[in-house]
């Protein structure tokens, strides 16, 4: 069971996996994510379910910490102790949204490709302007490329396309072209910039939120994220969210807490590979 596939690294820090798992596998639809375990005593890893056929799943992640390295470790043939979902809210379609821009920052890449190529598929103009580190943090490019009409690149270090955030791509782009709704997904503080940019040229915007996720199910609360002043629980209210009301500072200022135990973890478990 939960038999590893294939495996591609996508570049220093990302990887891409395929996974047997077909009761996952059958009922993921656009915007799931599942949890693994890589063995009995491992950390729960939520992740985006980026595509899937009837009976396996495909998961990217970025190697951050103790429990991404140990699934890093693992190779093709090899099991993961046990892979549950489909969790969370499939993607809330806007049916009436047929302009659509996915601004990707990073590792966001991946959560966005299962709802843009959904857009695509119901017939939206679907355009994106990607953004990472260097030229090789741009990943899934050859995928985007498949349901894409126009692809804008941006990187940290000017190695590919503009130097500079996606937002500033965004921009120059806003003043010819226009959209309906733009879906935002990378890290926090460009969520909430391209939030507060897009806000300003009257486009909605949606993103998929990632805080510290435990159970998974609505239990642990951990999640937990404030919109329009309420409660809501990423990993069963999402983790797709409309982004006006959402406390984006609340959400930075939590992200930090465990870094240090995180670290100390690492230090202490983490032995060379064999
Ligand atoms: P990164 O820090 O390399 O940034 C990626 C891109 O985001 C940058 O190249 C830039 O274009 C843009 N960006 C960064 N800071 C910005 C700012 N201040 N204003 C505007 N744009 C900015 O990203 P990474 O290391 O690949 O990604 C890691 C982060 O992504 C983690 O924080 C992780 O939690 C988050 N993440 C989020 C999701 C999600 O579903 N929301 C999924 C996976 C990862
Ligand atoms: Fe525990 Fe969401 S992960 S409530």
């Amino acid at each position: 069971m939960y038999k590893i596939v294939s495996k591609e690294i996508l570049n220093v820090d990302v990887e891409l996996m395929t996974v047997e798992a077909p009761f996952v596998a059958k009922n993921a639809k656009p915007g799931n994510f599942l949890i693994v375990r890589v063995d009995e005593n491992g950390e729960r890893i939520p992740l985006t379910i980026v595509e899937n056929d009837e009976t396996s799943v495909t998961i990217i992640y970025q190697k951050l910490g103790y429990s991404t390295t140990m699934l890093s470790r693992m190779e093709v043939g090899d099991s993961l102790h046990d892979v549950v979902g489909p969790l969370g809210q499939p993607t809330h379609i806007r049916e009436d949204a047929k302009r659509i821009l996915g601004i990707a920052g990073g590792v966001g890449s991946a959560p966005l490709f299962p709802q843009l190529k959904e857009y695509a598929r119901r017939g939206a103009h679907v355009d994106l302007v990607i953004g990472g580190r260097t030229k090789e943090h741009l990943i899934l490019v050859d995928k985007y490329k498949q349901f894409c009409e126009n692809i804008y690149y941006a990187t940290d270090d000017g190695s590919f396309g503009t130097k500079g955030f996606v937002t500033q791509v965004a921009e120059t782009l806003y003043q010819e072209k226009t959209y309906d709704l733009s879906i935002v997904i990378g890290p926090l503080i460009m969520m909430k910039n391209a939030y507060l940019l897009n806000k300003r040229y009257n486009i909605e915007t949606d993103v998929s939120l990632n805080p510290i996720m435990i159970d998974g199910t609505g239990m642990c609360g951990n999640c937990r994220v404030t919109i329009n002043g309420k409660t809501k629980f990423a990993c069963v209210d999402g983790p797709d969210f409309p982004a006006d009301g959402i406390d984006f500072d609340e959400l930075m200022a939590r992200q930090g807490y465990y870094k240090e135990q995180e670290k100390h973890i690492c230090n202490l478990r983490l032995e060379p590979k064999k």
